[in-house]
Formats: C-alpha cells, structure tokens, sequence
C-alpha cells in the first residue's frame, strides 16, 4: 500500500525510510515547515508535496507523524478530503486511535494507533534500529487483518492490543524507561552525598546497572533478584532506610522493597519474609 506522512519530524524520517528500504512504496511528505517535508523527501528518495490534499490522493495510509496535541487538529484537516478506504495512523502512545480521529467512521476511512515501544532521538539514525523495535497497534477491528499484514510484510514486529489498555501500556513503557531514570538520579545523588563526582558515580554505577538489566532482560526479573531484599536481610534493609534524608526517598525505597517481596519468595518458598514485610510496612505508615 502506497504511504504518506503528514508531519517531518523524528518518526516520520524514521518510519519513512525504514519502509522504503524494505520495498514500501513511499509517496512522501508534507509538513508544517517546506524545509522538513522537503529534507525528509530526500532521505527517503520519494516526493514532497505542497498541497495535502495530493499527498492524500496519492496515497492509500496515511500516517499522522506530528506531535500527539497536534493530532487531531491535523485530522481535522485531513478529513476535509476524500478519504473513504485510506487507512490513518498515529503513532502516539498516549492517544487511541479512536480518541485522536473523531468522527473518522462518518469518513470511511480506517484508524490506527501504531506506535513503536522506542525513543527516536534521531531522525536520520534511528530507522537502523526499527527491526529490534515492538510496535502495538490498535484500531478499526474491520480491517485490522490487512492492517498487520501490511505493517508485518514492512518488517515491523507488531502486536495488537486492546484500546482501553493503551493507557496502561504506555503506563508500563514509562515505567520501565522514565522512572527508572528517576531511580538512577536518585543513586547517583546519594553516591555524590558519599564523596563522588557526578562523573564518578555514573562510572561506578555501570557495571551494575548494565549487568543487572542484561540480566533481567535475559533471565527475568526473580532470577535476577540479590541484595537485601532477597537475603530477607531486614536488619541491613532497616539501617538503609534510616540513612536516607527525605520521607519521599524512604516512602520510594520502601514502597519498592514491598515490590520486591513476591519476587525473594517465588525464589526462595522456604524463607519467611515476615519481619521485613512488618519493617516496611511500618516504614510505609509512617511516610506516606
Ligand atoms: N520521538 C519518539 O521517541 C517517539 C516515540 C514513540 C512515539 N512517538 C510519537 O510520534 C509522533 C511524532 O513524534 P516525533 O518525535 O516524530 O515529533 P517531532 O520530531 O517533533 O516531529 C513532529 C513533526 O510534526 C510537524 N508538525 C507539527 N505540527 C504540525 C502541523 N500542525 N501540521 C503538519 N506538521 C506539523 C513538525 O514539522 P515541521 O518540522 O515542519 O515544523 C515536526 O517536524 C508523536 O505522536 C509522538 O508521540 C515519538
């Protein structure tokens, strides 16, 4: 199916010429600025267009590649044209499809949330990755089957969720990315706290970090499990939450403690995790 992309920026280089190279027929760009459209053509060999309405025309999916409050604004415009049969995408992963595109089944046109489980912090770079990268889609279920047909033959690695979970999955992808960044400033405060340079401390804390994730990406969390929480070692656990200054540090540390219990237990059924679950749990009390 022939695609076009409405919006220049970081994905939409991306995603335009991963399918290029993969054989899609890409018919090319529109944008807010010409210079983008126009860059984003060239790096992609196909064509930018002046009028939106010719990319439309000229192309059979339309992916929606501009910034997630820009999206139905977009949309609005996009409807204004002929549109019945055109598959149209967004990749946000904070929006459904249904949410972004109202009105789109007095169109006849199809709408997709298809949106890549990865952070494009290059436009021109970044495709190189997108074999490696999970995309979840969902959307009209009439044409969901041809939708991932396209998207599978493309080379993309897809799955389909339902859309009341896009909230909670794009839930868990912060999880999993931006608060763990939250946790490493949290580490490498305390470390500059004991005498280390910011630079020292991001330098120690390497091996640990890229071993520990390498291992639950391998082995999955509960195998990965060490440290205090796993020994049931409550005396160390209690000592580390008294040398941490703010409640909102002791409430975090604590709280994720908890997390960790079913995890120790599932590893070792035959400890008792009771005087450190009572520990927190009074920690917990007390913080929050
Ligand atoms: N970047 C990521 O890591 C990432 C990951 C997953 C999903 N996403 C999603 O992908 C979508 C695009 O994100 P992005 O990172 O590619 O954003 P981006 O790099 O900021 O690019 C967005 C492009 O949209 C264009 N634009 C803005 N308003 C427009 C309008 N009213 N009409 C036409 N074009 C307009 C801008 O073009 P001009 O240059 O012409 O002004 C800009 O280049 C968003 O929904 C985002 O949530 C992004």
């Amino acid at each position: 199916m022939k695609t076009g992309f409405i919006g220049a920026g970081k994905v939409g280089f991306t995603l335009g010429k991963f399918f290029s190279e993969k054989g899609v027929k890409v018919t090319g760009y529109s944008s807010r600025n010409t210079s983008s459209a126009k860059e984003a053509a060239q790096f992609t060999s196909s064509r930018y267009f002046h009028e939106m309405g010719d990319l439309i025309q000229e192309s059979d999916v339309l992916f929606l590649t501009v910034p997630d409050a820009a999206i139905t604004p977009v949309w609005d415009q996009v409807r204004q044209y002929p549109i019945r049969g055109k598959y149209i995408c967004h990749c946000s992963g904070a929006r459904s499809a249904e949410d972004a595109f109202p009105g789109i089944q007095q169109t006849g046109a199809y709408e997709y949330s298809v949106h890549p489980l990865f952070a494009v912090s290059d436009a021109y770079t970044a495709y190189q990755k997108i074999p490696d990268v999970f995309f979840t889609i969902e959307g009209n279920t009439a044409h969901l089957g041809k939708m991932m047909e396209f998207l599978k033959n493309a080379g993309l690695q897809v799955q389909v969720i339902d859309p009341s979970c896009k909230t909670k999955y794009h839930a868990a992808a912060s999880v999993a990315s931006n608060l763990v960044i939250g946790l490493l400033d949290m580490s490498l405060s305390m470390l500059e706290e004991c005498g280390f340079s910011r630079e020292a401390a991001l330098g120690a804390l390497t091996p640990l970090v890229r071993g520990n994730v390498e291992h639950v990406l391998t082995d999955g969390p509960a195998a990965s499990l060490t440290g205090p929480v796993e020994r049931g070692d409550t005396e160390t656990v209690c000592k580390h939450l008294n040398c941490l200054d703010t409640p909102s540090d002791r409430a975090l540390y604590s709280l994720l403690s908890e997390r960790l219990i079913p995890l120790a237990k599932a590893k070792h059924p035959e400890r008792s995790y009771r005087p450190l679950e009572e520990l927190l749990r009074s920690f917990e009390q007390e913080e929050l």
